[in-house]
């Protein structure tokens, strides 16, 4: 990795923790607003964004950002681009169920190069850069060993829709129940589904609409742990895709078979 990256990524853990440890001091008293039905924003969100987006432009003040809760929006193709979820699994932190995350990404014209995803409640700093793998708290990690739906734990998400994705989730949901697979989870940070099929947990995940902030570090540390990438119609993953259906490689084509449409 270049001295560069190193660099980049390092302030990317550093800050993810720092954004960390904001959202855990609010836990069970942030207040809460709604941004849309069902979809919820929390003062956390907005105090760890504002640290987030604060040190990257201290740091990089040229870079461009594309943050959650910020209106303004770069393109993801900028020559210099950063990603921001400051807290994925809103909806869980709300509730004080402690399974969510901060992520962020770093890429250069449309191509993520280094990725960071922090779960504080658990402490784990899922990390990787272009062809320098992927890591949890320093250690490598690996995708799983399953060859096979009927061996799999797939995990999933609910867009905040509850129409027409809702639909084509529940009935992704049905087949793979009919290609026994071992279980479904949906916990609720996605963020954190892409990091858990990276280190072996879960076998595969998909979910019909999805944003960018969503999956652009967790795309580079799926790859990275040896990974296959989609979206939810079987094309290779980019930073322009609306939905993803990744695995562990060995099962995808069975996967997408059951899960991609269109
Ligand atoms: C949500 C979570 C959830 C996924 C939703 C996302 P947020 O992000 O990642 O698991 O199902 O699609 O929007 O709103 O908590 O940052
Ligand atoms: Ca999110
Ligand atoms: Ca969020």
């Amino acid at each position: 990795m270049n001295s560069n990256l190193t660099q980049l990524l390092q302030l990317a853990q550093e800050t993810a923790r720092k954004a960390g440890m904001i959202i855990i001091e609010q836990e069970g008293g942030s207040s809460v607003s709604l941004k849309a039905e069902n979809n919820l924003v929390t003062e956390a969100d907005l105090a760890a964004q504002d640290l987030i987006t604060r040190t990257i432009r201290d740091h990089f003040p040229k870079h461009s950002i594309i943050a959650e809760e910020e209106d303004l929006r770069a393109k993801s193709g900028e020559p210099d681009l950063w990603i921001i979820d400051p807290l994925d699994g809103t909806n869980n932190f709300a509730h004080t169920i402690p399974h969510f995350s901060i992520s962020i990404a770093y890429a250069r014209s449309g191509k993520v190069q280094a990725g960071v995803i922090y779960d504080p409640s658990r402490d784990e700093m899922f990390s990787a850069s272009l062809a320098g793998g992927a890591f949890l708290n320093e250690k490598p990690i690996q995708v799983s060993k399953a060859r096979s739906i009927n061996e799999a734990i797939v995990a999933t998400g609910f867009y905040y829709d509850r129409g027409e994705m809702m639909r084509n989730t529940l009935t992704s949901i049905e087949k793979l129940f009919e290609a026994n697979v071992h279980g479904i989870r949906r916990f609720g940070s996605a963020a954190l589904d892409l990091c858990w099929v990276a280190c072996g947990r879960f076998d595969a995940y998909f979910e019909y609409k999805i944003s960018i902030w969503d999956f652009a570090a967790g795309m580079l540390i799926v790859n990275e742990a040896g990974g296959e990438c989609s979206d939810h119609f079987g094309n290779q993953l980019n930073l322009d895709s609306a939905g993803v259906a990744v695995s562990n490689g060995r099962l995808h084509k069975e996967f997408l078979d059951i899960v991609a449409y269109g």
